[in-house]
């Protein structure tokens, strides 16, 4: 390793136009050190985006890409970001961090762009790690103790990932009764495979898979999806609800309007305590254990009702209802709102802010899942920073589509490393 100091600051940061799994321009940067290394870093996309997000600078130029290119982001970081950053320690990421706010200047970030400043962040830090010669979990660790997350997958997808098929957005396993990395990710995709028999069984027509890679039939309703994963689990050879349970990803928030929850493929239109009961009733008849974003973003009355009723046997993750943001989570935790915290870098654009909301929801006993977004690239930082989060858990997408694969395949790697091989 080389110790002198000067060889670990950072020489240059440049940035350019890629594109995301959805054939959507996102921003890459890279991360050159004094000392020869580069390293680069992709910035993830949502499309069911929270109102509370960091701004996601897109050039809004209607001749290329619709709009969604982001040169004015790379040209950011070329311009503003680069001379601001040159010269310090790479690893100090929060002064570099710090330096990218003070140019930013704004709450939301809308002036840089979190897209910006989230791919020179994660870059920077991985130049770091590449620099001490340490897997990058173990560098992004620091004091914590680093752990294997549980993947919480997705099967079936609905709502905005699978054109409004289903109102729910997400059907996915969690394999919690399962030890081992490796044989939940066969129980996985056996549970995949088994689903797939399922729909084709029922007459649906699979054309192709939903945005994160599950499948994304046209199901009667929400309760269906249910209903076919429970068998998918059980056909499997698994336990239903022991070895492999349920979570929801709701979205609430995209089939909210005037005040009330429009399921269309139930035919219902719900207020929140409605909502509650519903999830109520279906978490009691199949075996679901966690319930994301079951209200819209805004729904604070919602959310309490939500929690008390179902507090003490789900666990009730807040998506675009918390979006990574220190002053929501803090909210929550002190009107009893939630008891988890679903993590997206780029819901906050740095790795200090979303290192202190996994830090403020372990202290406060919340639980933290460390997702990915629907549109993700082949980049596989996700995978590092929830086992050096000690969150226990990882939301990915499905275990198909090589930007999904990319992150799966790291944590099959960073199983060996946490076995102490090389
Ligand atoms: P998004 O969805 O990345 O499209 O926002 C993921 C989620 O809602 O969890
Ligand atoms: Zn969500």
């Amino acid at each position: 390793m080389n110790t002198d100091k000067t060889a670990i600051r950072i020489a240059a940061v440049d940035a350019w136009e890629i594109l995301d799994s959805r054939g959507n321009p996102t921003v890459a940067a890279s991360c050159a050190l004094r000392n020869g290394i580069r390293v680069q870093a992709h910035a993830p996309s949502g499309a069911s985006t929270g109102t509370h997000e960091a701004v996601e600078l897109r050039d809004r130029d209607p001749r290329r890409y619709c709009g969604k290119g982001v040169l004015r982001a790379v040209a950011n970081v070329r311009e503003r970001i680069a001379p601001a950053v040159a010269g310090f320690q790479v690893e100090d990421q929060a002064g570099v961090e710090g330096a990218m706010l003070a140019l930013d200047g704004t709450a939301d970030k809308s002036n840089l762009g979190a897209n910006a400043i989230l791919a020179v962040s994660c870059a920077v830090a991985r130049a770091a790690a590449v620099a001490r010669g340490i897997p990058l979990w173990r560098y992004l660790a620091g004091g914590r103790a680093a752990k294997q997350p549980l993947p919480m997958t997705n099967i079936l997808s609905g709502g905005l990932h699978a054109g409004h098929n289903m109102e729910f957005q997400d059907f996915l396993v969690m394999p919690q009764g399962i030890d081992g990395y490796p044989a939940q990710l066969e129980a996985i995709v056996a549970i995949h495979r088994q689903t797939r028999m399922l729909l084709e069984e029922a007459g649906c027509v699979l054309t192709g898979v939903a945005d994160e890679g599950g499948w994304g039939p046209h199901l009667e309703s929400n309760e269906r999806a249910l209903a076919i994963l429970t068998a998918a689990i059980e056909r499997a050879g698994y336990a239903p609800g022991d070895e492999v349970s349920i979570a929801l990803d709701v979205a609430a928030s995209h089939f909210y309007q005037d005040d009330a929850y429009h399921l269309r493929s139930e035919k219902r239109v719900l207020s929140n305590a409605e909502m509650v009961d519903l999830l109520a009733d279906w978490a009691g008849r199949y075996p679901v254990r966690s319930i994301e974003d079951g209200l819209h973003e805004d729904d604070w009355a919602g959310w309490k009702i939500l929690t008390d009723r179902l507090g003490a046997s789900q666990q009730l993750v807040g998506d675009d209802f918390f979006t990574t943001n220190l002053a929501r989570v803090d909210r929550g935790i002190r009107e009893g709102c939630a008891n988890a915290v679903l993590v997206k870098m780029n819901q906050i654009g740095t790795l200090t802010e979303t290192f202190a909301v996994i830090d403020r929801a372990r202290e406060a006993g919340y639980r933290a899942v460390i997702s990915a977004r629907s549109g993700e690239t082949e980049d596989s930082f996700l995978a590092d920073l929830a086992t050096a989060s000690g969150a226990g858990q990882i939301k990915i997408g499905s275990i198909t589509r090589s930007e999904r694969l990319a992150k799966y395949n790291r944590l099959l790697e960073i199983d060996r490393e946490l076995q102490g091989h090389a």
